[in-house]
């Protein structure tokens, strides 16, 4: 099974609660080998599917790298209901994603718990997907870019007294008001966030940052063309395999 090189565009599909062992089997069934070598796929699922997501995607030799949605910044102790990095890292997941909006929103996850899950996660050998994002009250009263630097500054705090962890950290803006309300942002605003973030990161080289919220095959094509956008977060598109292959296919 080839990766792709850390330079390619990420296309990662975020499952969130969705999907029983007999659906993740017949969706790799149909997802298909075949998958472009340029392009990192990812599929970030729910815990109890990662263990057949692990062992379908490699028995039908699928080059895709799975994640979870969220881990825990301690590696065990008494926290129940929570994974750690390493238990993630134990069963032979590549990464997860942290900080995503509905974490943010529904589950009290903030700016300082979100980086110290990130940091646990890279310390432990994980690639972190860390999504950002505004709401609309915060855009229309024209705080994205201070919302997007205060949802980064404890991350960069940590990774400056360990900036060999930054290559394995990437970004994922995600507008709140974009997130399965069919709405996406338009490429002006997509192209001010994405560079104001690669900015924020800049003294440990950039890191890729995908766009998320209402991804779909009819419009990634303008997203992906969008100066200082890398790929794409998605919801939604990527529980049906031909979108999702779509999606894959659009970004070599
Ligand atoms: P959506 O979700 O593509 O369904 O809008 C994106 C996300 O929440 O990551």
């Amino acid at each position: 099974m080839t990766t792709a090189p850390r330079s390619a565009r990420t296309v990662a599909g975020n499952w969130k609660m969705f999907k029983t062992q007999a659906e993740v089997k017949s969706f790799f069934a149909s997802l298909g080998s075949e998958l472009p070598p340029q392009v990192r796929t990812v599929i970030a699922a729910p815990y109890t599917l990662l263990a057949s997501c692990l062992s379908e995607a490699a028995a039908h030799k699928i080059p895709v790298q799975i994640f979870a949605q969220n881990c825990h910044d301690k590696t065990e102790g008494a926290f129940t209901g929570e994974i750690s990095a390493a238990m993630l890292k134990d069963i032979g997941v590549k990464g997860t994603l942290v900080g995503h909006s509905e974490r943010r929103q529904l589950f009290g996850e903030t700016n300082e718990t979100a980086a110290a899950r990130a940091l646990s996660a890279l310390q432990a050998g994980l690639d972190v997907i860390f999504c950002v994002g505004e709401t609309l009250p915060e855009r229309e009263s024209g705080k994205t870019i201070s919302v997007l630097r205060a949802q980064c500054q404890a991350l960069i705090n940590g990774l400056t007294s360990s900036p060999q962890l930054a290559p394995r950290l990437e970004i994922a803006y995600e507008p709140v008001w974009a997130i399965g309300t069919g709405l996406t942002a338009v490429p002006a605003q997509i192209s001010e966030a994405h560079l104001a973030i690669r900015e924020f990161f800049a003294k440990f080289g950039p890191p890729k940052v995908l766009y998320g919220g209402s991804v779909k095959p009819e419009n990634f094509q303008e997203i992906l063309s969008t100066p200082g956008v890398d790929g794409g977060l998605v919801g939604g598109a990527s529980l049906k395999p031909d979108s999702f292959k779509m999606l894959i296919k659009l970004s070599t």
